[in-house]
């Protein structure tokens, strides 16, 4: 025979479930907070690395592995996106750019501008890559529009400013097989060498449909991905834009001339 209960027991007993669960669920969302955000840290990690060609995205280097060569090689650095200033009250490791586009009161709406972005960070970070005290290279964010999506990624430059180490595209809506393959290890190979501005540092790096020449013979241009050229200009046009006045060109000068 069922039991009968009482309707002050029936709503005594549905309130404790509601508070055991509402306790269970928010105790995790909050342990799960700091993992997730150790995550995204490590996650921005990989891809400078990936840029810088310290890492592959192959999976032979072990997550410690990656974390200890990041804090080795890589130093991060806020800076002031119009004067190319460093922010040194900014702690670069807190400080996420994107969210930073995000938010109104830390972005500006950009000019008409060729990566086809609508708002630009008033500070945006850069990543020094050293070998003890010495500055070997630098990865700098770069954001820019492709056919479907808005691409995010890493560029990685000589000390120089305008020899590219290396490229890392890690976010995309892309079509995979075509425009996808901005990420392609065989694609961003061939960008290694290249020369992204002139002798004037004025940005030049485009893609060239029907396949760049070599390094040599033609350092300003790589392959435009076959059935995926809009994506590939778009890429081109990022790499471009923030090369220049807008993104990260203040800040390539003051480096510069600090050397
Ligand atoms: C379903 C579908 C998905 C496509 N995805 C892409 C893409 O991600 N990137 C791209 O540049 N072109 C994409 N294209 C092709 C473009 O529409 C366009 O034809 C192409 O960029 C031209 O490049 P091509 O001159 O190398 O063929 C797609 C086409 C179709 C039908």
């Amino acid at each position: 025979m069922p039991k009968n209960f009482t309707t002050g027991y029936n709503i005594f007993f549905a309130a404790a479930v509601c508070v055991f669960w509402s306790i269970l669920v928010s105790a995790s969302a909050v342990s799960l907070k700091d993992r997730q955000e150790k995550n995204r840290q490590f996650d921005k990690q990989r891809n400078v690395l990936y840029a810088t060609g310290l890492a592959t995205p192959d999976g032979e280097m072990s997550r410690e592995d990656m974390m200890a060569t990041y804090k080795e090689k890589i130093r991060a650095y806020v800076i002031e996106r119009k004067t190319g200033k460093v922010q040194d009250g900014i702690d670069a490791a807190g400080f996420d750019q994107k969210t930073a586009t995000l938010d109104a009161k830390q972005s500006m709406a950009a000019p008409k501008n060729i990566a086809g972005i609508p708002r630009l960070p008033n500070n945006a970070i850069v990543y020094h890559l050293v070998d003890g005290e010495t500055v070997e290279g630098l990865v700098l964010p770069i954001v820019g529009r492709g056919l479907w999506s808005t691409m995010y990624g890493y560029l990685a430059l000589d000390a120089d400013t305008k020899t590219v180490r290396g490229v890392a595209f890690y976010e995309h809506k892309e079509t995979p097989g075509l425009g996808a393959e901005i990420e392609n290890p065989k694609w961003t190979a061939t960008w290694k060498g290249r020369e992204v501005v002139d002798d004037a540092f004025k940005p030049v790096f485009n893609v060239k449909k029907g396949g760049a020449g070599s390094v040599a013979e033609d350092p300003h241009n790589v392959d435009s991905i076959t059935g995926a050229t809009l994506t590939s200009v778009g890429v081109a046009n990022t790499v471009q834009f923030w090369l220049g006045e807008h993104g990260f060109g203040p800040y390539l000068e003051t480096f510069r001339q600090g050397r």
